[in-house]
């Protein structure tokens, strides 16, 4: 572990209400005090940020995991705050970037919303982000300084406990297929990407069924970057189970589970969920503060 006040003076966590338990790790492994923001929700939904004052550097620890909007007004609160009350430098740790799959209008007439993030940010007086496993790299292409961490070696170091038998690793599709090869280089086991089908407008997913691989008896982990309707690995799922897999785990970075989706995945006949802690909640079960603490210590 280092203490980043050793080299740096001035440098404050400020711990927002999506991320309290992540942005108390990091300031640990910093060395760094933590500026814990006091969150009131009037009746409206309207988010009240109350937050000490700030140092000369920053650090707002806040995903923006759903619901997103509120999580996103927060953090630009957080960040007005520390740049109204003189912060030289903010950087904004943001393990999940909302908005980030809206990188391209798809359909005629659509916004590109992480466009407008990467302006949000500017706005407020954040002058860096670091990320996880953001979406794409075209979404990175629109902030003039972000940091993308991979949260694929802390879940390799996970699976290597899990007592896996004759594992492979399986993407959900082709769009995600460096990923879940790159996890497999570190755990030294086979990959196999799916090729998966999204309607533009329904959003109804098919999978390619022909495997060029046996995969009988073996035990799959699934990885993805995000796990929201679960309806990718639960469609990943039924076509590994057509051809005799054995247990089926479900990996992520970021696991927004949106409504009923973690139940219908352990009904799919997924073992387990394991996401990072991204998004807090019962399957965060990866810490990511080593890496973003990393990535802060090579920054500052
Ligand atoms: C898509 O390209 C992403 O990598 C994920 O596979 C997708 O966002 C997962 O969403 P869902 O759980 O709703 O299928």
């Amino acid at each position: 572990m280092f203490y980043l006040s050793e080299t740096l003076t001035g440098v404050s966590v400020v711990a927002g209400p999506g991320s309290s338990d992540l942005a108390n790790n990091i300031a640990t492994r910093l060395g760094a005090p933590l500026n814990v923001a006091a969150l009131r929700i009037f009746s409206d939904g309207e988010s009240n940020i109350k937050l000490g004052k700030a140092g000369k550097n920053c650090i707002i620890v806040q995903s923006t995991h759903p619901p997103a909007d509120t999580h996103l007004m927060q953090l630009l609160m957080m960040a007005k705050k520390c740049t109204d009350d003189g912060a030289q430098h903010i950087c904004a740790v943001i393990p999940y970037l909302c908005y980030a799959r809206q990188d391209r209008a798809f359909l005629e007439g659509e916004v590109v919303s992480i466009d407008l993030m990467a302006k949000l940010f500017e706005t407020v007086g954040v002058k860096h982000i670091i990320t996880v496993d953001i979406h794409s790299q075209l979404a990175l292409s629109y902030f003039t300084s972000i940091q993308n961490v991979s949260s694929v070696p802390l879940l390799a170091e996970y699976a290597s406990k899990m007592n896996l038998h004759d594992p492979i690793a399986v993407s959900p599709d082709e769009g995600g297929a460096n990923r879940a090869k790159e996890f497999a280089r570190y755990l030294d086991i086979d990959v196999l990407a799916l090729k998966k089908y999204r309607h533009r407008v329904t959003g109804e997913v098919t999978v390619d069924e022909k495997l060029d691989m046996d995969i009988s008896k073996r035990d799959a982990i699934v990885i993805d970057d995000i796990i929201s309707s679960g309806g990718s690995v639960i469609k990943a799922a039924e076509v590994l189970q057509k051809k005799g897999i054995g247990r089926i785990f479900a990996m992520c970075a970021h696991a927004l589970l949106i409504r009923e989706a973690a139940q219908k995945i352990k009904s799919a006949g997924i073992q387990e969920i394991i996401s990072t802690n991204s998004v807090p909640g019962e399957y965060s079960k990866v810490d990511l503060s080593s890496e973003i603490a990393s990535a802060l210590k090579s920054r500052y």
